[in-house]
């Protein structure tokens, strides 16, 4: 019987897992300097958590299932309803401003294609308890961060930024009914995905006449530089809506991130629990998926019992990630850890020599491998420390006599084994990636 893995999922052989460690690796670092504290939840929770607030497009791609007691249950397909029924729970007992991180991996059962799986991994990062754009801010800021990090500049990723609140009153003024908001908010979110005589049927729908659709259209289309609101709010002519757009703005131009950010009012994302601010990093040319997106939430921690507490975060998953650094040539030659040492012992003599060192070195912190090949012929095992990108050969001869050969340039040193255990030591990197 021959087995495959299910549709849209990956297996994740050592070179595919030394990948991930190195993405998971760059999330630990940045949130860890930019002040988050890490947190985990189930991998499973109830149906409802998600019924309450994701949106329709979450839901429709929940997996989900009953258990012996015919409770509904799904597994996560995002993590923010399980941190804000986290922080509801203790909230009065959470010091605050409250700032997590996670690494969940997801499932969503979306059809697979470029971009999207049916399990991935998204980094989170969530500020509760701050009710100034100063959070939402950092947020971005914390995302920006972690795209330099990975070698990404504001050449290659944008991260467009809307507001709700602004939208509204766009939509509003354009004479949508208030009924009707949530639809057009729907509409907005699939614009992209549609033929243009498409989006107008829709638009006409809703109660908008044929110059009014043009000029929704035109609002949502237009980019407005971040760093410059006033210009946003002459061109839209609803100066007083923005302020919350104006306070955002300064707080990124402090941060000196605002040529990685424009504002791009066609952004209102599918999630259902969005509130305020809400935004997306994309690739400049347009041509993948979005790489994150994020937004302010601040009733969904008061919807599961909690008190009334502001929200802001961000989900990055590792799929449009890697797309988007191999297409920019920023995944580096090879992330497998590479051992210190690789040991070889040229006579039998010495294979319980080669063990005990092997021993030695590990317990000092060292990655050192050995030889399970019994051949002499020294050139097959160089070929074998060569092949795993050992720094060293040690190479324990007839006498247990040891020379250290230094793979990069074949120099080699005879060593005692402390004087090995030095130059090991100092030229070591961190174990692993991961
Ligand atoms: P989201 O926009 O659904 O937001 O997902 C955020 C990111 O997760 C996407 O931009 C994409 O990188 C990745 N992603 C989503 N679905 C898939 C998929 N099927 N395959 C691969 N990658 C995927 C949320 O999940 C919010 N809960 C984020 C958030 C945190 N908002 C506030 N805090």
């Amino acid at each position: 019987m021959k087995l495959q893995s299910p549709r849209g999922t990956r297996d994740f052989y050592p070179a595919e897992c030394a990948w991930r460690n190195y993405l998971v690796q760059a999330w630990r670092t940045v949130s860890i300097r930019n002040g988050f504290e890490e947190v985990d939840g189930p991998i499973f929770e109830s149906l409802d958590l998600y019924k309450v607030k994701s949106g329709e497009g979450i839901v429709s791609e929940l997996f989900h299932f009953q258990d012996r007691g015919e409770r509904d249950l799904a597994i996560r397909p995002e993590f923010t309803p399980t941190l804000a029924r986290m922080v509801a729970a203790k909230a009065n007992s959470l010091p605050r401003p409250i700032k997590w991180y996670c690494v969940p991996n997801l499932c969503r059962a979306e059809r697979p294609q470029r971009g999207r799986l049916r399990e991935f991994w998204q980094w989170n990062c969530d500020i509760i308890g701050v009710n100034d754009a100063t959070a939402d801010a950092e947020s971005i800021f914390t995302m920006i961060d972690l795209l330099r990090e990975l070698g990404l500049r504001s050449e290659h990723v944008v991260v467009k930024i809307s507001h709700r609140t602004s939208v509204r009153h766009i939509l509003q003024k354009l004479g949508v009914p208030e009924d009707r908001i949530p639809q057009a908010f729907n509409l907005l979110d699939r614009r992209d995905k549609m033929e243009e005589d498409e989006f107008r049927q829709e638009a006409t729908k809703l109660g908008l006449d044929e110059d009014r659709v043009e000029r929704f259209e035109q609002t949502c289309r237009r980019k407005y530089p971040c760093g410059d609101v006033d210009h946003m709010c002459r061109s839209i002519g609803l100066g007083d809506t923005m302020d919350d757009l104006r306070a955002l703005d300064d707080k990124l131009t402090a941060f000196g991130i605002a040529d990685w950010c424009e504002y791009d009012l066609g952004i209102v994302r599918g999630l259902a629990y969005y509130t305020g601010t809400v935004y997306e990093v994309h690739e400049r040319s347009g041509a993948m998926r979005a790489m994150a997106g994020g937004g302010r939430y601040d009733q969904l921690v008061e919807l599961f019992g909690g008190p009334s507490m502001p929200a802001v975060g961000f989900g990055m998953g590792d799929v449009v990630l890697t797309d988007v650094l191999v297409d920019k040539g920023l995944v580096p030659e090879n992330v497998m850890p590479r051992p210190d040492a690789f040991v070889v012992a040229m006579s039998d003599t010495q294979t319980t020599a080669a063990l005990t060192l092997t021993a030695r070195l590990r317990a000092a912190g060292l990655h050192a491998r050995f030889s399970y090949k019994t051949t002499r012929n020294l050139g097959k095992l160089l070929k074998d420390a060569d092949a795993c990108r050992a720094r060293y050969a040690v190479i324990i001869g007839e006498n247990g006599e040891i020379d250290a050969k230094k793979l990069a340039d074949a120099s080699q040193q005879r060593v005692t084994t402390e004087s090995l255990m030095e130059l090991l030591c100092k030229t070591r990197e961190p174990l692993a990636r991961g």
